[in-house]
């Protein structure tokens, strides 16, 4: 176990310095619904979900493909990976996934950041910065 914990982040470096994997932006801090992230959280989700998508691995169903029924007008073009975003700390699928969502997509370029929170039965509405 001890090994594993110590492997797991040079892994995960390995992954993210391999061609073609792990190209994130650095993007702003952004509010969904009244929780606020800041931009180092924001990071930190995508890069687990690019992370578990280079990997073709999920925690509780996530990272998966989110088709933007919404209409977003993303910062980068589809398609698009949804994965959720917690104040509590990185998901890891042992919890519920709650409401927050960061949006990347297939080469894990940060698409934006999306909410339950005010919309309609299972629909999204765009945290600050997505619209
Ligand atoms: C991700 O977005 C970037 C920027 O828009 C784009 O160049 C790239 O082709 C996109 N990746 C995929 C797989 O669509």
């Amino acid at each position: 176990m001890q090994f594993l914990l110590t492997l797991f982040p040079l892994l995960a470096a390995f992954v993210a310095a391999a061609p073609g994997a792990a190209i994130l932006e650095d993007r702003a801090a952004t509010t969904c619904g009244s929780t606020s992230y800041s931009a180092a959280q924001v990071n930190a989700a995508s890069q687990q979900a690019c992370t578990y998508y280079k990997n073709n691995q999920q925690a509780n169903s996530y990272p998966h493909t989110y088709n933007n029924y919404e209409g977003f007008n993303f910062r980068v073009a589809g398609p698009y990976q949804e994965f959720p975003i917690k104040s509590s700390g990185l998901y890891t699928g042992v919890r519920s996934p709650g409401a927050d969502r960061v949006i990347i997509n297939a080469s894990c370029q940060q698409a934006g950041a999306i909410t339950h929170n005010g919309a309609s039965g299972n629909n999204f509405v765009g945290c600050s910065g997505t619209s």
